[in-house]
């Protein structure tokens, strides 16, 4: 069994795999992500391919982004030494963003065998548009919190990014011209995992139906919709549905955490819940090339316990859209 970081870029992950398959044999292997143990990651399909509400419109036609969000309120506390060869992109984005990116977006499994699922995977991953030269000035932000440099273990004059922010697209018929949105980054101030899916309007005055998948803290499921405002008048407003799943099953149910849930299934033999040698290829093949393009620019500065550069909100600006915020009086 073993955890991420799978190498450090292609080349040494390609190394790595082919000594461990040369010794074990690849059906004796199991690579933990750990995201694919979190109980709102595995609902993510029953909530896709169970509900007609949500299957039928789960395209372009209907969709107008597809928001991943993992903001953490820590910085790098004791692991500097690690991240710092490490950063966002690497850390986060190749690994657990993308494989959730690949649920999100994937085809209904043609079977419901670990191979019918990773290859549903598996598509996503090779649709995804490759970065050049003129596109990655529009796609990808990076930016380190300030006071980053003086971490313990932290390299002097470092220029790894703390804060990643990406817009992709998945060149395959079902999400033609609907932009994915990943962001991810240290020390934002809040602690946050949430899958947003926002919907076209059907009018330009009416706020967009939003469907919210939480990972955590609260694990969940929000749906955001329109209604008439009440009394005399014909104003639309929008309104919301809020499932808690962890308030309502907290005493019934003890969701066992990632690991033991993905131990457990190493022991049972079961693999349906790992990441597959094809999709760590793949997606470090992905982030490689960015890195490349990226280069030696330096990442923008961001203040501690805010949700990154400024950088990041124009990513989506230049599109017309914004990083999906549940709107204040609906909070809890
Ligand atoms: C790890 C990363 O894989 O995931 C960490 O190396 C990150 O940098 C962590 O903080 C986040 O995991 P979780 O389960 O706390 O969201």
């Amino acid at each position: 069994i073993l955890e991420k970081p799978f190498g450090e870029n292609l080349a040494s992950a390609t190394v790595l795999n082919k000594e461990l398959e040369a010794h074990f044999g690849a059906g004796q292997i199991y690579r933990i992500d750990h995201y694919l143990g979190k109980e709102m990651v595995r609902n993510i399909q029953a909530i896709r391919f169970a509900n007609p509400i949500f299957t039928d419109v789960w395209n372009s036609r209907y969709i107008e982004s597809v928001q991943i969000s993992a903001l953490e309120d820590m910085g790098v506390e004791t692991r500097g030494g690690y991240y710092d060869a490490s950063g966002a992109l690497k850390d986060m984005v190749q690994n657990h963003l993308l494989q959730i990116l690949s649920i999100m977006a994937m085809e209904e499994p043609k079977e419901m065998t670990p191979k019918g699922l990773h290859d549903a995977q598996l598509d996503v991953f090779d649709a995804l548009r490759q970065a050049d030269e003129e596109s990655i000035k529009e796609m990808l932000v990076l930016g380190q919190y300030e006071g980053y440099q003086n971490e313990p273990l932290v390299r002097p004059g470092s220029q790894t990014e703390t804060f990643a922010a990406l817009k992709l697209f998945i060149d395959n018929k079902r999400w033609k011209g609907t932009p994915f949105y990943i962001r991810t980054g240290k020390k934002t101030g809040t602690r946050e995992i949430e899958l947003s899916v926002i919907f076209r309007r059907p009018y330009p005055e009416v706020e967009p139906n939003v469907l919210i998948i939480k990972i955590q803290p609260t694990e969940g499921v929000y749906l955001q919709f329109n209604i008439k405002r009440p009394g005399d008048t014909d104003d639309i407003i929008p309104t919301k549905m809020d499932f808690c799943q962890s308030c309502s099953f907290i005493n019934q149910m003890n969701t066992p955490e990632a690991y033991e849930r993905l131990l457990g299934a190493c022991v049972r033999g079961e693999r349906f819940w790992f990441s597959q040698w094809d999709q760590i290829e793949t997606s470090w093949k992905y982030v490689d090339r960015l890195e490349e393009l990226w280069g030696d620019r330096t990442p923008a500065a961001y203040a501690p316990d805010t949700a990154g550069p400024r950088e990041a909100d124009a990513l989506l600006a230049q599109d017309g859209h914004h990083w999906f915020r549940e709107p204040e009086v609906y909070k809890r």
